[in-house]
């Protein structure tokens, strides 16, 4: 009898998180309904302008093409090798007390993976998962001296159903093996690493958070580790992955927008460089512009580039503007992707979403500071926000260009744009609005 009680006791125990789990859940469920039905009663009485799209179609959710690996590469890794070796339970970190209150990039899941390359080896090695820790390389290596690195910025939602999802890892994929190619890094089957990220992320899967306000970040990287001090490609390569519960990135005024430097002795990316590619020395030096921003009282930097001052990017985000123009008409804009700014997968969508939508032009031109200068005078620029995976949208109010502040009025509008899109990608993203761009985690 009593070792009867000690096994179930052992049995509760070892499943006390499923039966954590089952109870989250079933409250979140709970609550969802009641806050769907308010929702849904308050959007009626709204009656807004925009549409919240529920269904979206496949035209406007192509994949990107897969990448050709160079003959050179070798042998890729598969999913099916994936080895791994679990945390034992005294290396096993508390989880946050409070999803909602959580800072960017802080606090570490359990797990990792990790890919080698070694060209001398025959190319990709077999995928393995293990709890987190550091790594270990020579001095010599690569990324220590020429910032062979580089990374992507994925999120884990936990949905209204309680389902994980991913939002379109194909286009994290190929932006990464784009980047590795532009770095001298091995490239790999983006599909075989989704189905090892989703192994990864099941296996910490406490850790993605219950609350819409926070979501389970995800930071894949390549490094080069050949212990050799040539400025050359990597002939031995890692291929790691760490995960981190987050709260939103951005830091913002009471209004919820964002005060942005732009000055124009700064510029991140010019013609011919690499700012649509998302490598590590590209951040580097933003680091002091950020905090020269920082101590004019303003949050982030807006990256300005040629005599005619064109506005890029914000911060570590893509931008856009609402504006009406001459013919009296709105317009949503984005900077084309000329090779100055990141393609953003936010920006991609936004951009797939508002074309569909049909309610505006929408436009991939060329924004200047004297536009803005000029649709501010003439009261014609309704919203300005940046976009991106941190945040969905960051709204502006302000921008500090050469020593003057430009008031926007993005938080004045009565029914934003911004406001649209981040319901709609959020719709998306925590499974209220089934669509193909979100893949669940099994
Ligand atoms: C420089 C830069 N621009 C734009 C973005 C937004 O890209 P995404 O929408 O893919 O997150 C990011 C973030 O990855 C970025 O680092």
């Amino acid at each position: 009898m009593t070792t009867k009680m000690a096994i179930n006791a052992k049995d509760i125990f070892r499943n006390q998180h499923r039966l954590i789990r089952f109870i989250e859940q079933s409250i979140r469920l709970c609550s969802n309904q009641s806050l769907k039905t308010a929702q849904k009663h308050a959007k009626q009485q709204a009656e807004p302008d925009f549409q919240i799209t529920t269904s979206i179609s496949s035209a406007y959710t192509a994949a990107p093409e897969p990448i050709k690996h160079d003959a050179d590469v070798g042998q890729q890794f598969a999913a099916v090798q994936l080895a791994v070796r679990l945390a034992s339970p005294q290396q096993l970190q508390p989880k946050p007390d409070n999803d909602d209150a959580l800072s960017f990039g802080k606090v570490f899941t359990d797990h990792m993976l990790k890919i080698y390359y070694h060209r001398s080896l025959g190319g990709w090695q077999r995928p393995e998962i293990t709890p987190l820790e550091n790594l270990v390389m020579h001095p010599a290596a690569k990324v220590l001296h020429y910032a062979v690195e580089l990374f992507e910025g994925m999120k884990a939602y936990r949905g209204v159903d309680g389902k994980i999802r991913i939002f379109r890892p194909n286009m994290n994929m190929n932006r990464m093996n784009l980047t590795a190619r532009r770095s001298g890094l091995p490239t790999f089957e983006g599909e075989e690493y989704i189905k090892c990220l989703s192994r990864l992320i099941s296996i910490d899967s406490e850790w993605v958070p219950h609350s819409e306000a926070a979501s389970l970040y995800i930071r894949p990287t390549l490094i080069g580790i050949d212990p050799t001090l040539g400025v050359a490609s990597s002939d031995s390569a890692l291929l790691y992955t760490i995960l981190s519960p987050v709260g939103c990135y951005f830091k913002s005024d009471s209004d919820g927008a964002v005060s942005l430097l732009a000055d124009p002795r700064y510029t991140r990316a010019w013609p011919g460089g690499v700012g649509n590619r998302k490598m590590g020395s590209n951040y580097a030096p933003t680091i002091n512009v950020q905090k020269e921003a920082a101590q004019k009282g303003l949050q982030q930097v807006l990256w300005l580039y040629g005599e005619d001052h064109q506005l890029t990017e914000v911060g570590t985000m893509n931008i856009f503007m609402f504006y009406v123009n001459e013919n009296g008409e709105k317009v949503l804009v984005t900077p084309p992707l000329s090779g100055l700014i990141l393609p953003g997968i936010t920006r991609d969508s936004i951009l797939t979403l508002a074309r569909q939508l049909g309610k505006f032009e929408v436009r991939e031109e060329v924004i200047t500071m004297p536009h803005v200068c000029e649709l501010l005078n003439q009261g014609r620029l309704l919203e300005l926000f940046g976009t991106g995976t941190a945040c969905v949208v960051s709204p502006i109010n302000r921008i500090n260009y050469l020593g003057t502040d430009l008031y926007i009025p993005t938080m004045e509008q009565e029914k934003p744009i911004h406001e649209w899109i981040r319901e709609t990608l959020t719709d998306i993203q925590y499974g209220k609005i089934d669509h193909p761009w979100a893949v669940v985690i099994d």
